[in-house]
């Protein structure tokens, strides 16, 4: 389901302007990572594709609907967004129902629900804990309750909102099997992250936002490539990369594989 940005302006109504003027087209399948010092309107962007926030200019399109046309419940079914923090999101006593609250609520037969419920938490390794209160979880299980929550609708858009914030490294790389899973099963993934490493590793599109205004929108090694731009919206390219830079490798690289791939090159080619 393609997302056709064009021309978004929002302003809250105490007058900030987070958005000032930002186009861009994400296709159906493609997995974005969003960049950007905090308060670039990275949240706010992503809150106008579900439809939780409105423009105030300009317009957002999710497949053929236009946002300003379609209710929130509505856009449940095309875009299902997971909060920064989960506490925003939970509020069942038990990890099995919060799960089935999405899907249930889009009505959905009870063989389909708990299909999705059962594929939810298998993805994100809760099965064992389906009858447990989340409240009585770690935040890094909590964490993973609230993707499921989302997972579970089975919607053709899924947004991340800063999803390794906080968690450790066993929990990131469930996270970035999670991603693996969705691009496999030709899910739009959008991503807001600080975790420049995470970013590199698992999306090939990067956007960088600074001042409500997109300041680099390309494929992963173009954008990393503009360090310099990127500082100005406090974003430093992983450490490979810089290496890469300062070594002098002809082309820039963002992950080992890469790295070893140029460097080899680069060494023969010095011979
Ligand atoms: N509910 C709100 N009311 C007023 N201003 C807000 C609100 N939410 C965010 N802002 C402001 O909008 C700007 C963009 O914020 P946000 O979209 O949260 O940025 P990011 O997610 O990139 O950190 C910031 O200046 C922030 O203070
Ligand atoms: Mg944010």
């Amino acid at each position: 389901m393609r997302i056709v940005v064009n021309e978004l302006h929002h302003t809250y109504p105490a007058g900030v302007e987070a958005l000032r003027g930002i186009s861009l087209v994400i296709e159906a399948g493609e997995q974005v990572a969003m960049v950007g010092q905090n308060g670039a309107g990275k949240t706010t962007l992503v809150k106008h594709f579900n439809g939780l926030l409105q423009p105030t200019q300009g317009s957002v399109h999710i497949g053929d609907w236009d946002t300003r046309e379609h209710a929130v419940s509505q856009l449940a079914a095309r875009v299902g967004y997971v909060f920064q923090n989960p506490d925003e999101q939970l509020f069942t006593k038990n990890v099995h129902d919060e799960v089935a609250f999405g899907p249930r609520n889009l009505g959905y037969s009870p063989e389909r629900i708990e299909r999705l419920v059962e594929d939810a938490l298998a993805l994100t390794e809760l099965t064992d804990k389906k009858e447990t209160n989340p409240y009585d979880l770690s935040s890094t299980w909590r964490k993973m309750v609230a993707l499921a929550s989302i997972i579970s609708m089975d919607t053709p858009v899924v947004i991340f909102d800063e999803p390794t914030t906080g968690q450790d490294a066993a929990n990131i790389a469930r996270i970035a099997n999670v991603v693996r899973v969705l691009r496999e099963r030709g899910k739009t993934v959008i991503t807001i992250t600080h975790d420049i490493d995470f970013c590199a590793e698992n999306f090939e599109r990067i956007i960088a936002l600074a001042q409500g205004r997109v300041l680099l929108d390309g494929p992963a090694n173009d954008v990393l490539a503009e360090d310099e731009l990127l500082a100005t919206t406090y974003v430093d390219p992983p450490q490979l990369t810089r290496l890469g830079k300062r070594l002098g490798l002809p082309v820039t690289v963002r992950d080992e594989e890469q790295f070893l791939a140029a460097y080899r090159e680069f060494i023969g080619t010095e011979k």
